[in-house]
């Protein structure tokens, strides 16, 4: 790992959603240079493979046709393949030069989610393990993140207890809702996407996520007292800027379901509903508890548009064709 100067996440759809928070992770904790490419694009736009790049593939299945033919085309180009799989006998695990398993347990239903959590949290344990390694990370620092870590358990409890009973409020005012936009910066980017992912499969609702800066340069002319606008607004670098852009949202009407602190009273203020969110030591953990009310929510929603979860239409658990 020392040898590290560059790092590219291949994967598709939610695991490409975990790639882009362990971007964050790699990014801020070991700073090294990371790239993120969706499998389906990368194998088709003879990529340049620089020295001292390390490939990891992330894939629930391990099966997916579009990060298995990536893996490929990156091992031809004689790039070191890492991949970060659930499940380790597939044929993603056993065409890569490492694996990292993840050992969330087989994941049944076609919507992922545990797995996801379990793909956020070991690219947060490799980004550890690449800081140490490149000397950029102290033990006492390292020492540090890890008792943020462990106190998740605890915290993720706490926020599907608390977040429920909004969760389930808003599910019922917003279950016919057509369409909805999922705004978030920077760490809460990726759980925007993975907000309308999960909206989009499960309850077949046109769902957008956004870098919420970008919303101005066009969608922000979708917003109508009839929009559900879900605006990830949790403590840190970013929550002020959110603000700002919530604002936005609320002067043309949009309706605001907030995911931030419960003691947020701006937020509060400004949001019609909120769903509270505990605070982890660590802000790079955050994204762990804020996609939890969303995954919930997309549930509820499903339910309340009579849609079966477990099968839903069009959807395979893997794609193993193109
Ligand atoms: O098995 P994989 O992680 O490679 O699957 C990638 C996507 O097909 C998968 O994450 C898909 O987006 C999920 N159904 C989303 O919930």
């Amino acid at each position: 790992l020392a040898t590290i100067d560059h790092v590219l996440f291949l994967a598709c759809g939610t695991s490409w959603h975990a790639a882009l928070l362990g971007k964050r992770f790699l990014e801020q904790i070991a700073r090294v240079h990371v790239e993120v490419d969706i499998s389906s694009e990368y194998r088709y736009r003879n990529p340049i493979a620089a020295g001292g790049t390390l490939v990891v593939a992330i894939s629930q299945s391990g099966e997916t046709a579009d990060t298995l033919a990536s893996v490929r085309l990156a091992r031809s180009k004689f790039l070191p393949v890492l991949s970060l799989v659930n499940v380790p006998e597939s044929t993603i695990a056993r065409e890569s030069d490492g694996v990292m398993p993840l050992l969330a347990g087989p994941e049944i239903g076609v919507a992922s989610t545990k797995a996801y959590t379990g793909q956020v949290l070991a690219l947060y344990l490799f980004a550890l393990q690449l800081g140490r390694a490149k000397g950029r990370l102290s033990a006492e620092e390292c020492s540090t993140r890890i008792a943020a870590v462990a106190e998740l358990p605890e915290l993720v409890g706490r926020t599907l207890q608390e977040t429920e009973p909004a969760v389930a409020a808003a599910a019922d005012l917003f279950a016919a809702a057509r369409d909805s936009v999922f705004l978030g910066r920077v760490g809460e980017y990726p759980t925007a996407l993975e907000g309308a992912l999960k909206l989009k499969e499960i309850a077949y609702v046109t769902a957008h996520g956004y870098a919420a800066g970008e919303f101005k340069h066009g969608p922000i002319a979708l917003v109508t007292a009839k929009l559900p606008v879900i605006c990830l607004c949790p403590p840190g670098a970013m929550h002020d800027k959110m603000l700002s852009n919530i604002e936005e949202v609320r002067a043309r009407d949009g309706r605001i379901i907030a995911v931030g602190a419960a003691d947020d009273d701006a937020l509060d203020a400004i949001a019609d509903h909120l769903f509270p969110v505990a605070v982890p030591a660590d802000e790079l953990l955050q994204p762990l508890l804020t996609v939890l009310p969303l995954q919930r929510y997309a549930l509820l929603v499903a339910q309340r548009r009579g849609c079966d979860v477990d099968q839903p239409r069009n959807l395979a658990k893997s794609v193993t064709v193109e």
